[in-house]
């Protein structure tokens, strides 16, 4: 999978693009691309947002200067799927990163500011992805997210494959929350990993983690208490 990233401060990914499960991720042949906006503008000194017409508060990063950056980089005839950031697009779940998990080449738009102006989510994105209903100073802590989200589904990415195919809310889990997790040492402070755990009984292990998985999807659905 080929994943770019179009943002104003693409040096805020040195640290996601170090991690382990990113890094295994590229060595299997997977891209990950950073892009900013301000080398490709066509404005001077490095514009790339401007007022809002009808006024107010805010800056409003310009439509021509995503569509060169997009031309820039995609001058080859490229197409990939153009996910725009948004708090008030789609919400991020297991069920979208598998999607865009099958998808050879992605691009993800960054907005600031007071976002995008309103062509770009017309004319460029082919979806826009939230991270929950709630306003981010930028789009590249949610990149990061969906990223991450999507980059550890790859083959590879992560040193345990079925670790990323057992997982909270995932189609195995037939969508529920994983189940509880212990490791040494087996007490703690009077603490007690569950008998069953230690049994060596991998049926009984088995049928505890679907019950614990079938328990916390029922308080999950009845909310905090
Ligand atoms: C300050 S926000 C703009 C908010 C916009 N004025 C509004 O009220 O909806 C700047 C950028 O951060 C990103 N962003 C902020 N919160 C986000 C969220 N919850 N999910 C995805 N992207 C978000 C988007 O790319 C957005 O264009």
């Amino acid at each position: 999978m080929k994943l770019d990233i179009f943002s104003l401060f693409p040096e805020a990914f040195d640290w996601f693009r170090s991690q382990r499960s990113v890094q295994n991720a590229i060595a299997e042949g997977n891209e990950l691309r950073l892009f900013n906006y301000r080398d490709t503008t066509p404005l001077g000194a490095g514009q790339v947002d401007d007022a809002p017409y009808g006024g107010g508060a805010g800056m409003v990063l310009r439509v021509d200067v995503v569509d060169a950056a997009l031309q820039a980089v995609y001058a080859n005839g490229e197409r990939p799927r153009v996910v725009l950031l948004s708090p008030t697009g789609r919400l991020l779940d297991d069920e979208l990163a598998d999607e865009l998990t099958q998808e050879p080449h992605v691009a993800l738009l960054c907005g600031r500011y007071e976002g995008f102006d309103e062509r770009v989510h017309e004319h460029f994105a082919d979806d826009e992805v939230s991270i929950g209903r709630y306003v981010l100073a930028g789009g590249e802590l949610p990149a990061m997210v969906l990223a991450d989200v999507v980059m550890r589904k790859l083959p590879g990415a992560l040193g345990h494959e079925r670790s990323a195919v057992e997982e909270s809310f995932s189609q195995v889990l037939e969508g529920a929350p994983e189940y509880p997790h212990y490791t040494r040492p087996p007490v703690y402070r009077g603490w007690d990993v569950p008998d069953v755990l230690l049994s060596g009984d991998h049926e009984r292990v088995r049928l505890w983690r679907a019950e614990q998985s079938r328990a916390r999807a029922e308080q999950l659905e009845k909310g905090p208490e």
